[in-house]
């Protein structure tokens, strides 16, 4: 597959698969989905969370549970000097297919397995009932693994660190800043014209990059290019044209930036970011600089945007988070620098594998369109109001991002020791919680291999078992957002074209940091 955008490895660590045709700030974070929580023989249920008081103890006295196992206990893949399970891992497809190769292992090694590569040492949990008690006995500041090269570039020059990087309190008082616009229902809805606005650009674009069979070459890049300038119109009030036929030297300079910092730091996710800093490496110069454009089109974006709207701050998004917040203009750069990152690719593959999708089951296709088209009226643009009356596209999204998610896995590595799954997981134990392996388990979705929005509607999925976002404090704080826009953009889509695959061949998912087809994905945009 032809793709010059690079992944976003925020999150994840390390066979083919062939794709089938505020009640309370806690409750708000808690996974989407649905009602209840399955019971699982691992871990007993925890109490519900603003439970009764119970005035005495019980009358009879239960069994104490049984003491928990130490970490050396953990099943898991054979640990060879040095290697751990590196070539076990290779020899299944390499680090590409690391994501069949682990729910391979969730499968042989149940719920939750320890595994080393190298000197890296993890636990994986793929298991609602452990997604749930990780969730309850979730510290205040929630970690996941470190990003060295980002931190590196800004002690460097002296810049902030966002969200992806923060810890502590200090990610705390940048997180609730944030939270409060982007986490709130009410203040996403108003962001729906907005998304609009380059949707409207978006669809242009479709017919002209259509050929005369209805595919375009590169849909992916043509995606990140509407989540960007859908992502920079929000947060920056400006537009940078790259849905345009002439896009500007900023715009293009832009996403150069971004694209080489990508391709980067991977390097040195795998090499000591220190030597490559110390030695100057031709890598660490290219990181640097591509971190110097960024940042300095971001300042002078969100500078522009404070001055604009200083007089009325509470009506500008980005105002109104700076103002009403104490963050320093440094925080806010490295915030929105990270929200900017987190955000455009995520949400471009999810649009993506949700079409393709939709483009191998025609019937699922005919329901939305239905639905559609009995909520928004021909003379209308679709709304954050008609979008309340769509369940059937939301179970779409949904299913979409069980069976395809963007990013597979999240990670945590414990600041106190924990117990989980009767095992005693010590500070400093890095967990792997695997999204995806949830996803493909025939225990928690029937028949898993299919794509069927309609299991979505029965309100009987436990929420725990299906984490796209990840979960708790430190879940994606763009989740409002990225669902507003998948969601008006595949209305949009769906009303105009109707999306038809190309061919049946099968398509394999890569891991790249998130979840990428093998091949140019065989699409097609026919016009209704
Ligand atoms: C479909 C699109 C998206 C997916 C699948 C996605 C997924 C994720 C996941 C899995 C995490 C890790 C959560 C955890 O560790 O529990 C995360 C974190 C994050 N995401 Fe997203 N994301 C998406 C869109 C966005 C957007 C649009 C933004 C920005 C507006 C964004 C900003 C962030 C940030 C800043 C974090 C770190 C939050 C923190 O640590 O406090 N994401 N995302």
């Amino acid at each position: 597959m032809s793709c010059s955008w690079k992944r976003v490895p925020f999150l994840g660590c390390l066979r083919p698969a062939r794709l089938p045709p505020r009640q309370r700030q806690q409750q708000q974070l808690l996974p989407s989905s649905s009602s209840s929580s399955s019971a699982c023989a691992l871990e007993p249920k925890a109490a519900p969370l603003p439970g009764p008081v119970c005035p005495r103890p019980p009358c009879a006295p239960s069994a104490p549970p049984p003491p928990p196992h130490a970490l050396a206990a953990l099943p898991g893949p054979t640990k060879w000097p040095l290697m751990g399970s590196l070539l076990d891992i290779l020899w299944k497809g390499g680090l590409k297919r690391q994501h069949e190769t682990l729910a391979d292992y969730h499968r042989k090694f149940g719920k939750i397995f320890r595994m080393k590569l190298g000197a890296f040492d993890s636990v994986h949990i793929g298991a609602p009932c452990l997604l749930e008690a990780l969730y309850r006995k979730e510290s205040a500041y929630p970690q996941r693994l470190e990003i060295k090269p980002w931190k590196a570039y800004r002690d460097y020059r002296k810049e902030g660190y966002g969200l992806l990087i923060l810890e502590g309190k200090d990610w705390q008082r940048v997180r609730s800043a944030f939270q409060k616009k982007l986490m709130k229902p009410t203040e996403i809805v108003k962001l729906d014209s907005k998304i609009n606005e380059v949707l409207v650009d978006f669809m242009q674009q479709i017919d002209i990059l259509c050929n005369e069979n209805g595919q375009i070459e590169d849909l992916y890049s043509e995606l990140n290019k509407w989540s960007f300038e859908s992502i920079c119109l929000v947060l920056y009030g400006k537009r940078f044209g790259l849905l345009q036929q002439d896009v500007g030297d900023e715009g293009l300079n832009f996403i150069k930036a971004v694209k080489t910092m990508m391709s980067t730091f991977g390097k040195m996710m795998v090499t000591p970011v220190e030597l490559h800093k110390s030695l100057n490496t031709k890598v660490w110069q290219a990181h640097t600089k591509a971190w110097d454009n960024i940042f300095k089109t971001v300042k002078s974006s969100i500078d522009s945007r404070l001055k604009k709207h200083s007089a009325n701050p509470s009506e500008d998004f980005l105002c109104d988070i700076y103002f009403g917040s104490q963050l320093s203009k440094k925080e806010l750069y490295a915030a929105i620098t990270e929200l900017q990152i987190a955000g455009v690719e995520t949400t471009a593959n999810s649009l993506l594998w949700a079409l393709y999708n939709i483009s191998c089951n025609p019937d699922v296709q005919a329901k939305l369109f239905e639905e559609i088209q009995s909520v928004v009226s021909d003379d209308e643009d679709p709304n954050a109001e008609h979008l309340k009356k769509m369940p059937y596209l939301k179970a779409c999204l949904k299913e979409s991002m069980r069976l395809t998610p963007s990013v597979p896995f999240t990670t945590r590595t414990l600041d106190k020791e924990t117990v989980l799954g009767n095992y005693a997981l010590p500070k400093g134990t890095v967990l792997m919680i695997n999204s995806h392996a949830l996803g493909c388990n025939e225990e928690y979705f029937s028949n898993w291999t299919q794509f069927k929005p309609e299991r979505w509607l029965q309100k009987t999925i436990n929420p725990f078992a299906h984490v796209p976002f990840g979960i708790g404090k430190r879940m994606c704080v763009g989740r409002r957002l990225a669902e507003l826009q998948l969601q008006l953009a595949l209305c949009w889509l769906v009303r105009k074209y109707q999306i038809v695959a190309t061919d049946d061949k099968p398509v394999e998912t890569l891991h790249l940091g998130i979840l990428i087809p093998n091949r140019e994905l065989p699409i097609a945009f026919r016009k209704r």
